[in-house]
């Protein structure tokens, strides 16, 4: 590691698990002071202790201004201001449709993923103008930029990526940067919540879950907490420090476009409907 974040002090919310997670550990290995927030007091604490005073921890519901404004104030308080904050806690949302959608679950979806990261800016900025400027990274998706993962989510994650853009704009004068990272599939407990499996449960489905990641993109991998880490890290740092208001996708190419374009084997019904007219026997096997 090559201390890319001496001396900075960052607020990462969703920090005890999963991306979150990845995110603390590299930003610690390079230099970095970090308040975590979180709702997972025992595996948080654990961090503290795991890093020493490199970590503080505060319990921080991000739905909840009061909890956000005292989690801000306390990256102030035990490390003396605040330089990055990282947009990051989160949870898959309701598997409900157009035609089926609950107003109160669409609400809690928009509450954690969108209204949060506005409150969380909002709060921080000025510690970070104190400072001379800052980062705000906002962990979107790429469910922000195409259709198939969810209605509430997906419109939460497009409204960050434009959150990120308005806010960038409006803090350029303060020299806050603001961006967005869209990861493709990265394998967390996400998954497992989303199937209706408890924390415990969902933690213990990684493995299984990455031998279906490795399939999913032209980069035939499971993503991991750590790319999206590095990510994270660069929008981060100085090395970004003419790059606001822009969207950083990390998918392995997941969105480069139809899987036929990197599977040769995914036929296309327009494909299918060609070999059961010139070879019905292959077509039909
Ligand atoms: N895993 C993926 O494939 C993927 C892809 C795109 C985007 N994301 C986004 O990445 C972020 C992290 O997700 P993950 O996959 O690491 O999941 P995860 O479940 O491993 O981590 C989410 C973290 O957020 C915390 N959290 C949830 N609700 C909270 C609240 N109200 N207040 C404070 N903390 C809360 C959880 O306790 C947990 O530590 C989310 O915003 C998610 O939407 C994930």
């Amino acid at each position: 590691m090559s201390n890319r974040l001496h001396e900075k002090i960052a607020l990462v919310t969703g920090g005890a698990s999963g991306i979150g997670l990845g995110i603390v550990e590299r930003f610690v290995a390079e230099g970095a002071r970090v308040l975590v927030a979180d709702v997972q007091d025992d595996k948080a604490t654990a961090l503290e202790e795991r890093f020493g005073d490199r970590i503080a921890y505060r319990h921080c519901d991000v739905t909840v201004e009061a909890e956000i404004a005292s989690a801000v104030a306390a990256a102030a308080e035990v490390f003396g201001g605040l330089d990055v904050l990282v947009n990051n806690a989160g949870a898959s949302g309701p598997p409900m449709t157009a035609l089926d959608m609950d107003g109160d679950a669409w609400d809690r979806t928009q509450a954690l993923l969108l209204r949060a990261p506005m409150l969380a800016t909002k709060h921080a900025a000025p510690l970070m103008a104190a400072r001379g400027g800052g980062a705000v990274v906002n962990m979107a998706s790429i469910a922000g930029l195409e259709a198939g993962w969810g209605l509430a989510y997906g419109v939460a994650k497009a409204g960050l990526i434009h959150l990120s853009k308005l806010s960038a704009a409006e803090l350029a004068g303060l020299q806050i940067r603001v961006n967005a990272i869209c990861p493709g599939v990265v394998v967390t407990p996400i998954f497992g919540m989303a199937a209706g499996l408890d924390r415990a449960a969902a933690e213990s489905t990684t493995d299984a879950l990455s031998s279906g990641a490795e399939q999913m993109q032209p980069l035939r991998r499971a993503g991991v907490p750590a790319d999206i880490a590095g990510a994270a890290l660069y929008l981060a740092s100085d090395d970004a420090s003419f790059v606001t208001g822009t969207h950083l996708v990390v998918d392995g190419g997941l969105t480069v476009g139809q899987r036929i374009s990197w599977n040769p084997e995914a036929l296309l019904p327009i494909h299918l409907a060609l070999l059961s007219e010139l070879a019905p026997e292959e077509a039909s096997a």
